[in-house]
């Protein structure tokens, strides 16, 4: 059974939001961070992390000698995260409201910088990819996992989509190298830069 609420407010763009329980059936978050490589004692940013789909499973995967940053503008979402962090005693992750555009956290000092279905929503996704590599440590990785730019019945609408060309000239123009760009499946696809 799907459970689907209409949406009202800035996820406008999002004509459904679908329960947690039912998108886990699409999309694993400890899967999808385990096959990027995330490991116990990492530095990983979550770029766009609402509640915290991935920052949760990526807090429990680093560990307490891992740390992660979890950055967005909605503060809702960011209290329902805080206490969902404070209720597993996660003390190894720091939540940022301000726009990610606008954050740099300090040079080099991420192992991987993560964006979750996330890139195409950002005002300047260029701005937002400089900053990532300014953070990231030299053998570090960026991770873009998003929908494929393809007309569906679930997901963003066709026009706000990424396809992966455009992603990767926007990477490029970031100061970006491309390692991999691959479908995961009907749904998504997944993409991994370096530094130049
Ligand atoms: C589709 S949601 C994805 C959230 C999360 N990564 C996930 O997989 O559940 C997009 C998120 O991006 C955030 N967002 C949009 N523009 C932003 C910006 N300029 N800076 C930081 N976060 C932004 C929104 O508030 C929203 O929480």
């Amino acid at each position: 059974m799907y459970i689907i609420l209409p949406v009202n407010n800035h996820h406008h763009h999002h004509r459904f939001v679908y329960s947690e329980e039912e998108r886990r059936k699409r999309q694993n978050p400890e899967h999808i961070l385990e096959s990027i490589g995330l490991k116990s004692g990492m530095r990983f940013i979550d770029v766009g992390c609402n509640d915290g789909f991935f920052t949760l499973p990526a807090a429990r995967i680093v560990g307490s000698e891992g740390k992660v940053f979890a950055i967005d503008i909605d503060k809702t979402a960011l209290a329902k995260l805080s206490e969902k962090l404070l209720s597993e005693q996660l003390v190894n992750t720091t939540v940022i409201c301000r726009p990610a555009e606008d954050v740099i956290i300090d040079n080099e000092i991420a192992d991987i910088i993560f964006y979750g279905t996330v890139l195409h929503d950002f005002k300047d996704p260029l701005k937002v990819l400089k900053n990532a590599s300014r953070m990231l440590k030299p053998d570090g990785i960026i991770v873009d996992y998003d929908w494929r730019r393809q007309n569906s019945p679930i997901g963003p609408p066709y026009e706000i989509r990424f396809s992966q060309e455009y992603v990767e000239q926007l990477a490029n123009e970031a100061g970006l190298t491309i390692i991999s760009s691959e479908v995961v499946d009907s749904n998504f696809y997944s993409m991994t830069f370096k530094k130049h």
